[in-house]
């Protein structure tokens, strides 16, 4: 009778059979190709050297950067185009890993409720984007995008770069002493958002 059998050895049924068996050894193989596949990726140039041109954030860019995370930009805006001819197309040169080995974290993101911003730097005025962030109905009158007031009147985080910026330099980012102690002055009496378009215009602006 079958219910009688003995399984015996270390056979495939006694894998099927056996609940517990199977996790271990599906994590065991997930993990073993998950490692195979992504740790490479940490020791290959083209993903770990900054593409010709890339500079890291300004003092102005990085609090710029840090209001567009916290608003939430993210939630509807993509930063990575991918090599496809209608990506291409509509957003520029597709983007490559090298162009973001400065940003911490990443925003690659892939809801795009709007449009994908990683090459939008230089394709509007500051002044464009001053009236699009304020009341984006203003510049695009079917637009669904939120408004963000208050950037306009909040003054940007000064205090808090050079502490930002030196955390980034451990991380990678070529910063000098000088840049860092005049940090905070250069962010100093600017509005966020100044700070969120300096960030803006300079997206994907490293590869032309
Ligand atoms: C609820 C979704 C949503 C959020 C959140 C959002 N956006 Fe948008 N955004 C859109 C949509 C939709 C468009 C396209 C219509 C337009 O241009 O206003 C757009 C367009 C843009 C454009 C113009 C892009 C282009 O290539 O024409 C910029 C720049 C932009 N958003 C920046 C931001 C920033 C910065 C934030 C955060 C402060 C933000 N957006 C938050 C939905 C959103």
């Amino acid at each position: 009778m079958a219910q009688d059998k003995k399984i015996e050895g270390f056979t495939h049924e006694r894998i099927e059979t056996n609940n517990f068996l199977m996790i271990v050894l599906i994590v065991l193989v997930i993990s073993v190709g998950g490692l195979v596949e992504i740790v490479p990726l940490f020791f290959q140039k083209s993903t770990t050297t900054a593409v010709e041109g890339l500079k890291p954030y300004t003092a102005l860019q990085v609090a710029g950067r840090d209001v567009y995370v916290r608003e939430g930009c993210y939630n509807c805006h993509s930063q990575m185009i991918r090599p496809f001819q209608a990506e291409t197309l509509r957003y520029g040169h597709y983007s490559l890993a090298g162009e973001f080995v400065y940003d911490r974290p990443f925003q690659w993101g892939s809801k795009r409720t709007g449009p994908d911003l990683h090459r939008v730097g230089g394709r509007y005025s500051d002044e464009w984007h001053r009236t699009h962030l304020i009341n984006p109905r203003d510049v695009v009158p079917e637009s669904n995008m939120p408004a963000y007031p208050w950037l306009d009147k909040a003054q940007a985080d000064h205090a808090s770069v050079p502490a930002k910026m030196k955390v980034l330099r451990t991380l990678g980012a070529p910063y000098s002493d000088e840049e860092i102690a005049q940090a905070s002055d250069e962010v100093k009496g600017k509005t966020e958002l100044d700070a969120v378009i300096a960030y803006l215009q300079v997206l994907g602006t490293a590869v032309k």
